[in-house]
């Protein structure tokens, strides 16, 4: 198994200086507890027939362009393009109406290598925790449905995580 400490130690510094001060919305963590959670969920399912190196980066680094603003062009100048061009397919699109947007991060994350289809699974099963409490009722049902799209849009790209995910979808209130 591929492994490269020095590269995930570099990756999660950059990550955690991104996301700074940020948490994860409801629960008081650092911004950096999801991504490592995003990561070791990919972790669990290594088995060699994926790049770990590249996955555990476009882990650390999912929701760097999204929720921490950090530019393409940034990524790609200190990560290269293939891990700017993963991270750029699992960021919504803004300028899209908000109906249409994980539709189409979809699209773009399949047009992508496997590792990148991982990570989405792989946020999506660590989102799925108890909802907020102030949530309705229509949003956790909305995020259900939108959980069982991405299962069903990437499930074929890896058994344990498909499976994962569809058990957390069951078990989501
Ligand atoms: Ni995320």
């Amino acid at each position: 198994m591929s492994w490269n400490q020095d590269l995930f130690k570099r990756t999660l510094d950059f990550a955690a200086k991104a996301h700074g001060t940020q948490q994860v919305p409801g629960s008081g963590f650092p911004y950096v507890v999801h991504l490592v959670k995003v990561a070791t969920e990919v972790l669990r399912v290594a088995d060699g027939t994926f790049d770990l190196d590249f996955a555990m980066q476009c882990a650390l680094l999912h929701d760097s362009v999204e929720d921490a603003g950090v530019a393409v062009v940034t990524l790609r100048q200190a990560f290269g393009d293939r891990v700017a061009e993963g991270v750029s397919a699992l960021t919504k699109d803004d300028a899209l109406p908000k109906a249409e947007r994980m539709a189409d991060s979809l699209r773009r994350v399949r047009g992508q290598p496997k590792e990148v289809w991982l990570v989405k699974l792989a946020d999506r099963i660590t989102n799925l925790e108890p909802a907020p409490a102030h949530w309705s009722a229509e949003k956790r049902a909305g995020y259900r449905v939108e959980a069982q799209a991405i299962a069903d849009a990437l499930g074929e790209s890896n058994a344990a995580l498909a499976a994962r995910i569809r058990e957390k979808i069951a078990s989501y209130t």
